[in-house]
């Protein structure tokens, strides 16, 4: 078939029911090749489906997943779905409709988009994943993330070290016996990210919380009642300040297990209107995920403890690695074939390392790897 024809004709394709380029098999080619064969890159668009742009992180990722693949010769449709499910739904149809090649898809909810992805699947449009897993589809083809449980694990260890439960090196110090007073926070529950982010805190903690050394005041520590819808920060500065009001007014919080910057923000709010950080009320261990600039600053102003530095410019190269290899027919390689299960098929995945950051690595691992620079941390702006 000749390439640029068929570039167009992925509608009529799927009108005629032609299934030659489609079904996402593994090494299959993408709609618009023939076997072995690749389309000039300047006739391909890749589109990307990013959630919102309410946090730092998810616009460096849309911007570096663009110009990465514009470099090569892409074309790239971006579009944010500002937190709404039908709206990102619809971005996708628009972006098959328009005969896009592959798919890069940071999901509100995981489970929402699976008719989008039959359709991409029919059209052979390869769909990757990106940070976030898909659920309920067996037209996923690549999962590109973080190591998502060892984030969780990352978090709950820093706010025992935080909370000098743990010391530096992670060995126990024995004179913290406590009790802290933590209160727990977690993700969107229809993002697949909060469960690993929970378990893996929950997997440090829980002992922890089972021999008293962690004591939680409101006695919410299911992840049902301490999830934050769509992650928002007004979701969790409320719970935060329903939380200060409820418990006993003598009880003072030692620490807050927040899963990402945009949830630590909330709580920072509710903590500082409560007089934490002042009055010689010493501000808890909050923790958080992305570092986000604004909550470099947090850290640097000593209102939050750490965050997990997840680099997404090493995110956002791999995306454009894999999204390559497909328009070139190659398999992408996976290093790790049985963690991310969603639901309908274990998602070859290509998990990164991430980092914990307090105030002591802030320039080490930010601005020396180029991340912020100097300035923009003392500003705590982009
Ligand atoms: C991401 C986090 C982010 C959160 C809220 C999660 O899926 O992995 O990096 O903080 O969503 O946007």
């Amino acid at each position: 078939m000749n390439k640029r024809f068929a570039l167009v004709a992925v509608g009529a394709a799927l009108a005629l029911g032609l299934s030659a380029c489609g079904g996402g098999g593994a090494g299959s080619p993408a709609a618009g090749e023939t076997s072995g064969g690749t389309a000039a890159p300047a006739d391909v668009t890749v589109g990307v489906a990013m959630p919102t742009q309410t946090s730092q992180r998810w616009i460096d990722d849309g911007n570096n997943v663009k110009a990465g693949l514009e470099k090569l010769g892409y074309k790239v449709d971006l579009q944010y779905a500002n937190d709404d499910i039908p709206t990102q739904a619809s971005q996708l149809t628009t972006m098959i409709n328009n005969g896009d090649k592959v798919l890069i898809i940071a999901s509100i909810d995981g489970t929402a988009l699976s008719s989008q992805l039959a359709d991409a699947a029919a059209a052979g449009i390869k769909v990757i994943s990106y940070d976030r897993l898909i659920r309920g589809s067996a037209n996923v083809d690549f999962y590109v993330s973080f190591d998502n449980f060892k984030v969780g694990v990352q978090q709950g260890t820093s706010l025992l070290t935080g909370l000098g439960v743990l010391n530096a090196d992670g060995s126990e110090n024995a004179s913290a016996a406590g009790p802290f007073n933590v209160e727990l926070f977690a993700g969107s529950l229809d993002d697949n990210n909060a469960k690993f982010f929970y378990d893996g805190a929950m997997s440090v903690l829980k002992p922890y919380i089972d021999k008293g050394t962690i004591k939680i005041p409101s006695g919410q520590t299911d992840i049902n009642q301490i999830a934050t819808q769509q992650w928002k920060t007004d979701v969790a500065q409320r719970r935060m300040e329903t939380l200060l009001t409820s418990s006993d007014a003598n009880i003072t919080l030692n620490g807050v297990l927040a899963p990402a910057d945009i949830i630590s923000r909330g709580v920072i709010t509710a903590l500082t209107n409560a007089g934490y950080g002042s009055g010689g009320k010493a501000f808890p261990i909050v923790t958080g995920q992305d570092a986000d600039i604004d909550n470099v600053k947090l850290i640097n102003d000593g209102k939050q403890y750490s965050t997990i530095f997840k680099d997404t410019r090493k995110l956002a190269d791999e995306a454009i690695k894999v999204t390559g290899d497909y328009l070139s027919g190659k398999e992408p390689e996976a290093n790790n074939t049985k963690d991310y299960d969603n639901g309908n098929k274990v998602v070859p995945s290509y998990l990164l390392e991430s980092t914990v950051v307090t105030k002591d690595n802030v320039k080490s691992v930010l601005v020396d790897s180029g991340y912020y620079t100097q300035a923009q941390v003392d500003k705590g702006q982009k």
